[in-house]
């Protein structure tokens, strides 16, 4: 038997999945790791924590399949994307990670677009200057820790650093470094122009793939390391969301998947680059050759559920472990008992500033209309709604730059939740259907890998081949019609409340 690995270098852990060719799941297995928050708005991650759950992961694969790490013809990587790594001449990193829901960068955004331009960055990267995306999180480190700039030989994502530890390569692939704010997207290259006006240097930057290429070779210490093959031949893989997008089968122009992860994405893929001048959603290469996408991110997706859970529910923690269940399938249960609109109870899910369709990084989370009459379901369906019409916000969106399609893909751990699909189904207004298996960008790490060793012609082929469809959700016109009236409500919140965020930003302290 032949098989294939998908490494997803995620927020909350990193997936491993060890597929046969013919998209079977053989094994697999998730390691966790911290999140660093020192201040309000900062989000850290130690890079060798990736690593250390990449080593896990494939012994922890191999031996729960039996397989042998010389059956494996390819590896595909997938992670969270616009992460920064910075590594010194000897590839050791030189700092944590400054991860995507980082919102530190305000200044250097602001910066950029004050002496660069906004129309030019847009013009070059396609996208506004973005607090989320790299190029800023470079700026702060050469501003606030010159020391560490100083002696940086090597600035990678962080699915690229496990690359790194893997081959030894320092590599890069379209769709994620499209989140760096440093390509020319139309071009799909490095744009020299854009790394001169923003004083970074060519050389500290990896070489450029397509997300199918291989890129490198597991080499002998990493094979030792994690109990690999060497020789193992490594594709470019994708950022999460592109590679969640081959792991759902949106490979083609007119399809499109909903992500609620720990970001909540809602993802289109088109033939030609579609720019939203205000920045309301990033475009970015598909890792699909000739493709590129429209992509919203709610920072807070998952991640506003899962604080929730963490601070709010431990009752419902305690049942699940004694059930031998999951904690979120109870604190859906509960939610479900409760009506649409919550009794008028709406969660704005800032927790981490915002990005589409508000890319701001001082707004913060805030429940409107508390009442004595409300309980812990009203909270846990408000949290659900909020993160439903943030995403609904975004489709419409898509909807007013022509590229909505007639039905849409849902996957992440939040799309196991019925009530929650229900809901966005309600909201956009259209078909919203799960896949049958559920390994999203781990998978489309796999499905890379399968088309870069050449066992697929196309990746298109391969999903054809791989991907099945699930369960389909319709919508309701009598629940949409309800959600939109309070999500109308939700949507002018954004905006009476701005500058009662900057006030609060600038209040000081954490
Ligand atoms: C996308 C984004 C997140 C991360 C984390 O722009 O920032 O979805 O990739 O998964």
């Amino acid at each position: 038997m032949k098989y294939l690995i998908g490494f997803d270098i995620g927020t909350s852990g990193t997936k491993t999945l060890l597929m046969t060719v013919d998209g079977a799941v053989a094994a697999s297995a998730t390691f966790e790791y911290p999140l660093y928050q020192e201040k309000n708005g900062w989000a850290e991650q130690d890079p060798m924590d990736w690593w250390k759950a990449v080593c896990r992961g494939v012994k922890s694969v191999l031996s729960s399949s039996g397989a042998s790490a010389g059956d494996i013809c390819g590896i595909g990587l997938s992670g969270q994307m616009h992460g920064l790594v910075m590594l010194d001449k000897d590839g050791h990193p030189l700092r944590r990670s400054i991860i995507w829901c980082d919102q530190r960068t305000g200044e250097q955004a602001e910066w950029m677009e004050n002496h660069i331009g906004r129309d030019k960055i847009i013009q070059i990267t396609a996208n506004p200057p973005m607090t989320s995306f790299t190029a800023a999180k470079i700026l702060w480190v050469k501003q606030n820790e010159p020391d560490i700039y100083g002696r940086c030989a090597h600035i990678l994502l962080p699915k690229d650093y496990i690359r790194y530890k893997l081959t030894g390569e320092y590599a890069t692939e379209v769709s994620d470094a499209s989140g760096m704010q440093l390509m020319d997207i139309a071009g799909r290259c490095w744009s020299d122009e854009i790394l001169e006006l923003l004083g970074i240097d060519r050389a500290l930057l990896g070489d450029m793939y397509e997300s199918q290429d291989v890129t490198g070779t597991v080499s002998s210490i990493a094979a030792e390391e994690s109990g690999l093959n060497p020789g193992t031949p490594v594709v470019g893989g994708a950022g999460d969301n592109p590679a969640s997008a081959v792991g759902t089968g949106i490979v083609s122009q007119g399809s499109a998947f909903t992500t609620l992860g720990t970001s909540g994405v809602v993802y289109a893929v088109s033939d030609s680059v579609h720019i939203d001048m205000r920045g309301r959603v990033h475009t970015l290469c598909a890792s699909v050759p000739g493709k590129w996408t429209v992509m919203s991110c709610t920072q807070a997706a998952g991640l506003s559920l899962q604080w929730f859970r963490n601070q709010f529910c431990m009752n419902e923690t305690l049942e699940a472990e004694k059930a031998n269940k999951d904690p979120y399938t109870i604190m859906d249960d509960e939610a479900s008992t409760i009506p649409i609109g919550c009794d008028k109870l709406i969660y704005l899910p800032y927790l981490m500033g915002e990005r589409s369709p508000h890319p701001d990084p001082d707004c913060r989370g805030v429940f409107f209309g508390l009442s004595a009459i409300h309980t812990r379901a009203h909270l846990i369906r408000a949290v659900m709604e909020g993160v439903a019409y943030s995403q609904g916000e975004c489709v419409d969106v898509f909807k007013e730059m022509g590229i909505m399609p007639k039905r849409m893909a849902v996957c992440g751990g939040g799309a196991r939740s019925p009530m929650w699909r229900q809901m966005l189904a309600d909201i956009y207004g259209c078909d919203v259907y799960t896949l049958q298996s559920e390994q999203g960008g781990a998978l489309g790490g796999a499905i890379l890998a399968g088309v870069g060793v050449g066992l697929y012609g196309s990746l298109q082929e391969a999903c054809g081949a791989m991907i099945k469809e699930g369960t389909v959700c319709s919508p309701d016109s009598g629940s949409g019609a309800l959600y939109r009236q309070y999500m109308k409500l939700y949507s002018s919140l954004y905006g009476k409340l701005y500058e009662s965020w900057k006030a609060l930003a600038s209040i000081g302290g954490q």
